[in-house]
């Protein structure tokens, strides 16, 4: 078995000098990784010897793909439009048969799909708040949804779509914003009752044969999964109150006007347990592989509602939720992302079992 491989990191890239296509909305692409979040990648899958290569997940792709020929890709890339465009790159790769990291094809799918996911989610009876879908913006609005309500795109990321205007208190603001949704990011609307309370964002890693195949067993508990301290954002301060807007999301932590992050935050221990749990149970039942990032917001009961999962979180280090959380428990990036890369090689049979993972045999 190799124990060098040849990484492609395949990743959408954002280039904020180039002009935006016409008709997109004005956050298109907000998405895309910088250059630099795939140099800090490359660094770190580097660190244990490993070589690596960088290539764009656009439609050249494929081609790429063929000439370099890589052992396994670390797979960042959100994808090119449709209804599924983070689903897009593993569908490729599972096509040409070409080992990748992290949650496979279905997953990415169904979890860009805000409506999808609370569907699932609420078959379960995980809690989410009470939703909507409008797919042509003048459907009679369910008795159930009170206002405030909140709209945002059903299958966008990075706060695309959000901002103040998200927020609507009466029938008109919400078909206005509703409509605009529908026009300006060609796709459903997400109506949400307003969840007032408190908002954490989860990281969850592992899985039920992780410390078989991981660099660091122990930092996973006896079912197989590590939690991350909680991150808690505190968006009153910022320059859209209660609302973790793309604008914000576009800024530095620390810079004016953005949310305060917390974390480890401070928690009552029952609660930590619940959001932590919940995150768990959300990445499971959408079938969730290796690392994800759940986001919750406590309604006004101060129950926690889950609000979506992101299966391809942000690796930016200093900056992604996830590497602030792993940051802030003493993990290094260079070791989350190397985790990364085994949990997911682990899976296409790339690495053998720890030896002391063995199982004892068992005396005749
Ligand atoms: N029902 C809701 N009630 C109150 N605020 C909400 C609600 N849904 C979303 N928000 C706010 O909008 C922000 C963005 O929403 P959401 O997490 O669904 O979008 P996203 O763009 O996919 O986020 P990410 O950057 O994590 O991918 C949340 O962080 C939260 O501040
Ligand atoms: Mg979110």
């Amino acid at each position: 078995m190799k124990r060098y491989w040849k990484i492609a990191v395949l990743a959408n890239i954002k280039d904020d000098n180039q002009p935006k296509p016409e008709g997109v909305p004005p956050d298109a692409f907000a998405d895309f990784d910088h250059i630099e979040t795939v140099d800090s990648l490359r660094a770190a899958l580097e660190t244990d010897g490993h070589t690596t290569v960088f290539i764009h997940a656009d439609r050249e792709l494929p081609y790429a793909l063929r000439k370099e020929k890589p052992d396994i890709c670390f797979n960042i890339a959100e994808g090119l439009g449709g209804d599924a465009r983070e689903a897009q790159v593993p569908a490729l790769l599972e096509m040409l048969g070409i080992p990748y990291t992290a949650s496979r094809v279905l997953t990415n799918g169904i979890s860009l799909d805000k409506t999808l996911t609370k569907r699932i989610w609420r078959d379960r009876r995980l809690p989410v708040a009470p939703f909507q879908e409008f797919n042509i913006g003048d459907e009679p609005l369910r008795s159930d949804l009170k206002f405030p309500l909140f709209v945002k795109p059903a299958r966008e990321g990075t706060g695309m779509g959000v901002d103040m205007k998200a927020i609507v208190k009466d029938e008109k603001e919400l078909r206005e914003r509703a409509q605009y949704i529908i026009n300006a990011y060609q796709q459903p609307a997400l109506v949400e009752t307003f969840l007032p309370g408190r908002e954490f964002t989860v990281g969850t890693l592992g899985r039920a044969d992780a410390k078989k195949y991981s660099r660091h067993p122990e930092w996973y508990e006896k079912d197989g999964f590590h939690r991350f301290p909680l991150l808690e954002l505190d968006t009153t301060r910022s320059d859209e109150p209660w609302v973790y807007t793309n604008e914000a999301k576009s800024k530095d932590v620390g810079a004016d006007g953005v949310p305060g992050f917390f974390c480890p935050a401070d928690v009552e221990p029952e609660l930590a347990k619940k959001l932590k749990h919940l995150a768990l149970r959300a990445h499971q039942l959408l079938g969730a592989l290796d690392v994800s990032r759940t986001d919750i917001r406590l309604d006004e009961e101060g129950s926690p509602r889950l609000i979506e999962i992101n299966t391809l979180p942000g690796l930016t280090p200093d900056y992604s939720d996830l590497c602030l959380q792993a940051a802030a428990e003493g993990i290094q990036y260079k070791d989350l992302v190397l985790e990364i890369l085994y949990l997911g090689a682990s899976r296409w049979g790339m690495l053998e079992p720890r030896e002391d993972a063995q199982e004892t045999p068992k005396k005749k």
